[in-house]
């Protein structure tokens, strides 16, 4: 079986809800993929697997490197890669480098960024150049260090209009679908009506074309902190914890390894 392409995802716009997951590693990977239309190697790593406070702080070697173990894992789902902070705001010859080296060093379908109306200009850049491109518009974790904060958008008018724009920016400069994050229902609804591409919300409701959500959360191994879209349909944290536990009582007391785990001489 053949991998699903960008242009079959474009093409579920409207259809059935496309299902999407996030991953980083090759065996998570490979749990996900048959259940999957789309996965996403995001940034989200960055806070995710090695304890940082934003996605700032994650390299593009760091997304390379997690691109290639995921694409040891997946036979099925689409895989794109997220271009991380600084790897593509300077210039559209910029995003194309880095872009090109994300596909051509992890062989994944696709690359996503963040960005409305100002990066418009790098996705059809990009897009036309060979390199399918995913958006992602709302609300942009990148921008963490000139925004007030984590919270919900497109309450008032001026907001919203600014999301519809760049949603449209981005549809129309060629990206093959984009994540709205955390924006409220009716903004969700209405950018999805307006866009021939499909959106895939986070934190932005049931009106989207599709949904994802950040593996470990959707696990319950991540629980930094629980916001509201969030739900958690395992709780492996609490299970790891009882392994580890149960683990170190059995080396204290020499009941693990037993005689099955031993190594012993020929006789
Ligand atoms: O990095 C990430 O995990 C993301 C998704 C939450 C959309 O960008
Ligand atoms: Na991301």
């Amino acid at each position: 079986v053949k991998r699903i392409t960008p242009a079959q995802i474009e093409a579920m716009k409207g259809g059935r809800p496309i299902v999407s997951l996030t991953a980083y590693t090759t065996p998570i990977a490979r749990l996900l993929d048959p259940h999957c239309d789309l996965l996403l190697v995001g940034d989200s790593l960055g806070m995710v697997l090695y304890g940082m406070e934003t996605t700032v702080g994650v390299t593009l070697e760091m997304m390379i490197a997690h691109g290639q173990g995921v694409m040891r894992g997946v036979k099925h789902a689409c895989v794109i890669v997220d271009l991380p902070f600084g790897a593509y705001q300077e210039s559209k010859e910029q995003a194309f480098r880095s872009a090109a080296r994300i596909l051509k060093e992890t062989g994944c379908d696709g690359v996503k960024l963040e960005g409305g109306e100002e990066m418009a200009e790098t996705v059809s850049f990009l897009t036309a150049r060979g390199i399918p491109v995913f958006g992602h518009v709302g609300l942009m974790p990148q921008l963490i260090n000139t925004m007030d904060g984590y919270r919900s958008l497109g309450r008032s008018e001026k907001e919203a209009e600014k999301i519809r724009r760049d949603a449209r920016a981005i549809a129309e400069a060629g990206a093959f679908g984009m994540v709205v994050e955390g924006t409220v229902e009716p903004l969700a609804r209405e950018i999805t009506a307006a866009i021939s591409v499909p959106t895939i919300g986070i934190g932005a409701s049931p009106a989207c074309d599709g949904q994802i959500l950040v593996s470990d959360d959707m696990l319950g191994l991540f629980n930094d902190f629980k916001p509201r879209f969030v739900k958690h349909f395992a709780e492996l944290a609490p299970l790891v914890s009882k392994a580890a536990e149960a683990y170190a009582d059995e080396v204290k007391a020499r009941t693990f390894p037993g005689p099955e785990h031993t190594f012993k001489p020929k006789k």
